[in-house]
């Protein structure tokens, strides 16, 4: 199996610049649609790069803006990057991985078995403290809003890079949550598996 190459000895990873795909976005939403027979092959880091890019990236200088809307800019929603060489944080300023568990916890991201050894598992985190001048009820559909413009990123890349993809709310949330060391404001929303689809 190809192992996305962290050597595990630094605690930030810095990612390439993100390459654009070159399919259309017509074509790409022709081809969007949720595989869930993947193979066990790692991205490369060009490919993860492209990937966390897309989906939550800063696209311009205004404000840090990003490549998914956000209700009142909160940008409250934190990617996770489950991997086989262990759990990373997106920061996207940066755009570096930060490290936040060595194990591989990707067998936890979700309820399906493919989880545990496609090679990235994508979490979509909340962070509830964040999502001020809001009713505190509104938060969860909020976040929830916000983390689904970010898994269509997810798709439409996906679908234009020749990868597989699927948005998953099946997760044992409790478990997940403990196992990335969240604090009680941070809930996970949704999950995404991305891949090499199986031909
Ligand atoms: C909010 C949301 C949650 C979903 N949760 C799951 C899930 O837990 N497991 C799964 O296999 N698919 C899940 N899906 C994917 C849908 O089943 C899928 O999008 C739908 O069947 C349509 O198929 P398509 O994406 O290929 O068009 C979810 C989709 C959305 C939008």
């Amino acid at each position: 199996m190809n192992r996305t190459p962290f050597d595990g000895a630094g605690e930030s990873i810095a990612l390439p610049a993100p390459v654009a795909p070159s399919m259309t976005l017509d074509q790409a939403l022709k081809r969007r649609r949720s595989t869930r027979d993947f193979l066990s092959d790692a991205l490369s880091m060009p490919a993860l790069s492209a990937l966390l890019w897309a989906a939550f990236g800063v696209n311009r200088e205004q404000q840090g803006g990003r490549t998914a809307p956000s209700a009142h800019n909160w940008k409250e929603i934190d990617l996770f990057a489950v991997l086989a060489d262990g759990a990373f944080r997106y920061e996207a300023r940066a755009h570096r991985l930060l490290r936040v568990a060595a194990a591989d916890l990707r067998a936890l991201t979700g309820l399906q078995g493919f989880v545990a050894t496609a090679p990235v598992n994508l979490v979509y985190v909340a962070d509830f403290d964040r999502m001020a001048e809001v009713d505190v009820r509104d938060r969860p559909f909020l976040a929830g809003a916000d983390a689904g413009c970010i898994a269509q990123n997810v798709y439409l890349h996906c679908a234009a890079v020749g990868l597989g993809t699927v948005v998953r709310a099946s997760i044992d949330r409790g478990a997940l949550a403990q196992a990335l060391g969240l604090r009680m404001a941070q809930r996970i929303t949704l999950a995404q598996t991305v891949g090499y689809a199986r031909p």
